[in-house]
């Protein structure tokens, strides 16, 4: 079988034997000796191989001659080390087979110039061939892998929890309909309306905002688990950090409280950038020279120190005295948004911080209300650049309070009935968060936008392909 090129550059096919690859054209360029040097990539890391190519090939002329970037080629010959600088092996051509050539090359937009990763989202066939799209690629999937490693290396179980649910865990009614209407021949009450309550053979459904409730159950009864998986939020928001679709890491911890939550998450974040650094130094090299010179730096800081940890109300008081004006004055009982929460992660504290103990009020009816009466046992991680990463809470687990929290918050007790027994049965206080995956890969990265770390990014304005 033909190796993949990070195993024939990183030293794992014999010197001096026959060899074959595939790929894609990176570069073609032709020496006044008669040669031509084959820059070709397979996406199995970040750097191509180097095949030369003497003009006596047979068909030198009517294929080799008209190799362009980004057409697709089987190359054999023999594995030598390298001469030139740069790189360790390459390979002497003997027979080059063209596979697929590129139609128009003045059209294939990665010949001429760089371009910009804006446009990058519009090309679905490009963008993951460039460099950036495949470093980007390499560094999601190994941040995935980690994730599963970590958590199974600590004993927690990984509960796949459903898309289609009926309930709305976050109660912000961000919910996207899941419907299996006709909705040429919709059944209409007596003023035409559409009875939406009928939505999905008979009962009310949507995509999930978030896998919490249901890895709860799991939760209390297998007492360590996690749902990792595709979320789903209809809100019109339009931000460098906001997507409607986006994956999300959720660990649910039987016995714990909130402080075992953010230390869980704490060693989440350094085991999954010391894997990053690990094991795409390559893409990371690349991350660190195009697109942010601190990212490497960054993340071994967050490997090397522990996160501070800062109550809310310390919080509003800090910027309400730090002197900086911001779109949004804060005072206590407000919801933060992204310039309060980059202050205190930026300029405050030069790293994550811990935010924790917000006010009931702007947080979800689950949240576990503490002793004051006005603030609950939530948490979130703020990470320079960004802003909010991770999510969490000590969950309430006392009926008669979590049954008051959903009155007040105007939820119906009878929809919440499957999580209501989970507090009449056994109940235990536990404790989880949410990892927003993109916002990991962007932070891991240096990347400004949630839309270029994702294969197929959903926003309001973009679902096409
Ligand atoms: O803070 P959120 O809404 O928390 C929850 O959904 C909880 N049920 C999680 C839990 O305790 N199990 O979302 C958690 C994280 C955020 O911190 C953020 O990183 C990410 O999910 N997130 C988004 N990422 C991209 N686009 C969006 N629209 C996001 N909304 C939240
Ligand atoms: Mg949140």
């Amino acid at each position: 079988s033909v190796p993949a090129i990070t195993d024939v550059l990183t030293g794992k096919h014999p010197v001096g034997e026959p060899i074959t690859v595939q790929g894609w054209i990176r570069t073609r360029r032709d020496s006044k000796a008669g040669i031509s040097f084959l820059a070709i990539h397979d996406g199995s890391c970040f750097d191509p191989i180097q095949a030369v190519v003497p003009n006596d090939l047979e068909n030198y002329q009517d294929d080799v001659l008209k190799l362009t970037t980004g057409s697709s080629v089987k190359v054999t010959g023999t594995l030598v080390e390298s001469q030139g600088k740069g790189q360790s092996f390459e390979i002497q051509a003997t027979h080059v087979e063209v596979l697929g050539l590129v139609e128009d090359p003045d059209t294939y937009p990665m010949a001429a110039k760089r371009h910009s990763i804006e446009y990058l989202r519009e090309q679905a066939h490009l963008r993951p061939r460039t460099n950036i799209g495949g470093a980007v690629t390499r560094v999601r999937n190994t941040l995935a892998q980690a994730v599963h490693r970590f958590m199974h290396e600590k004993g927690y179980y990984w509960i796949s929890t459903p898309l289609i649910t009926g309930s709305d865990c976050e109660g912000a009614g961000e919910m996207f309909r899941v419907s299996t209407l006709d909705l040429e021949n919709l059944p209409r009450d007596d003023k035409g309306s559409i009875d939406y309550k009928e939505d999905f053979f008979g009962k009310e459904t949507f995509l999930t905002v978030s896998g919490q409730l249901n890895v709860e159950t799991y939760c209390c009864a297998l007492s360590k688990v996690y749902t990792f998986g595709p979320t789903f939020r209809a809100e019109n928001s339009n931000t460098s950090r906001h997507l409607a679709e986006f994956w999300m890491v959720e660990p649910e911890i039987a016995f714990a409280d909130l402080g075992d939550a953010a230390t869980l998450a704490e060693e989440m974040l350094r085991y999954v950038f010391k894997a990053v650094l690990d094991e795409r130094a390559d893409d990371m090299q690349f991350f660190q020279q195009r697109v942010d010179k601190t990212v490497i730096e960054r993340l071994e800081s967050v490997i090397n120190s522990e996160f501070v940890r800062m109550d809310y109300t310390d919080a509003i008081e800090i910027l309400q005295n730090c002197g900086k004006k911001f779109e949004n004055p804060v005072s206590w009982g407000v919801d933060l948004n992204s310039e309060h929460e980059r202050y205190l992660a930026e300029e405050h504290v030069g790293g994550p911080v811990v935010l924790q103990n917000y006010p009931k009020d702007i947080k979800s009816f689950y949240m576990r209300l503490n002793d004051d009466g006005k603030t609950v046992a939530a948490m979130d991680i703020l990470a320079p650049g960004i802003g909010e990463i991770v999510g969490g809470s000590q969950r309430e687990e006392r009926l008669d309070v979590l049954d008051q929290r959903l009155e007040e918050m105007g939820l119906d007790k009878e929809d919440y009935g499957w999580y209501r027994d989970l507090r009449r049965y056994g109940t235990v206080p536990h404790s989880g968060f949410g990892l927003g995956f993109e916002r990991l890969v962007a932070y891991a990265t240096g990347i400004a936008n949630v839309r270029d770390v994702i294969p197929f990014p959903r926003t309001p304005k973009s679902a096409a392909f």
